[in-house]
């Protein structure tokens, strides 16, 4: 019979606990996954990732998880690394999952998670250190699918002017739209398919940026776009599990721009 088992080193153990709380009322646990790659034994093999926990005060700090883990890092433990920039939900670079949903942390909020808040990088993702997972491949894959606008026109003095329908498609009602995509990469770290074949799949993220692009009106490059995607694992592999639509932070819909490309490659037969 197969027996699966995680190599030793990659196996979750349980890590520090600090109590910073002081008797406060009102404190959380927050237990947070750790790990750096520079932390090797005598030797030399890497240490395995271990679950830190950490007892804070919550009237010492904002409201959102983001809050919660710039508090522990400033009071707490300097070394704990994570990404993060706008704070607003708009770049995308504190995607991590929380309570076992990938999810922003700076729109996440801390009073949603009922008990303990675990917290660990984007799932299946190399991870460079802590919660900073590995997104040159993703990048690469962006890349590939070329996420520009190609037209065959010279370029105006002004900008490309679309209709209102046509912008419609981009941005789609209340900007739930494939423009509105802010690159977090929630959905294809939640993709069984992108989780077994991100060597050749594209994932959802990716093909969403690729949607974008097909269905821009400004575009001239829809063929050549199709024809780069026609393949039985860049797009085929997505099997319609709609994990990535039920987890994307920002209420987009993947998995309909995916279906709409499978379309289009059946309406040009
Ligand atoms: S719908 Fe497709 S891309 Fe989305 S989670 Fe499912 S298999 Fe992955
Ligand atoms: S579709 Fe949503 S979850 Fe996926 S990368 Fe874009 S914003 Fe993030
Ligand atoms: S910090 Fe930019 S989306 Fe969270």
């Amino acid at each position: 019979m197969a027996e699966f088992t995680l190599p030793p080193h990659s196996r979750l153990v349980k890590g520090k606990k600090i109590d910073v709380s002081d008797g406060a009322k009102n404190k959380k646990v927050f237990e947070v996954y750790r790990w750096n790659p520079a932390d090797v034994d005598e030797d030399g093999e890497a240490q395995n990732p271990r679950l830190d926990e950490y007892t804070i005060d919550l009237d010492k700090c904002g409201p959102m998880v983001l809050d919660a883990l710039i508090h522990i890092k400033d009071n707490v433990d300097s070394t704990l690394t994570f990404r993060r920039s706008c704070r607003e939900g708009i770049c995308g670079s504190c995607a991590m999952n929380i309570d076992g949903t990938n999810t922003l942390a700076c729109t996440k909020d801390i009073a949603d998670v009922h008990g303990d808040v675990k917290i660990t990088p984007l799932p299946h993702m190399p991870v460079v250190k802590d919660l900073v997972p590995d997104l040159n491949h993703i990048y690469a894959q962006y890349t590939s699918i070329e996420p520009w606008l190609k037209s065959d026109t010279p370029a105006p003095n002004r900008e490309r002017l679309q209709s209102a329908e046509d912008a419609e498609v981009l941005n789609g009602a209340e900007g739930h739209g494939p423009a509105g995509c802010i690159l977090c990469f929630c959905c294809s770290t939640s993709c069984p398919s992108y989780w077994w074949n991100s060597d050749r799949f594209m994932g959802p993220a990716i093909l969403l940026q690729a949607y974008r692009w097909i269905a821009d009106s400004r575009d001239d490059a829809t063929g050549e776009r199709l024809d780069q995607l026609e393949d039985p694992f860049r797009l085929y592999r997505c099997h319609t599990i709609m994990n990535c639509t039920n987890t994307c932070p920002k209420g987009l819909n993947p998995a309909k721009a995916i279906a709409e490309i499978k379309k289009m490659m059946v309406a040009r037969r």
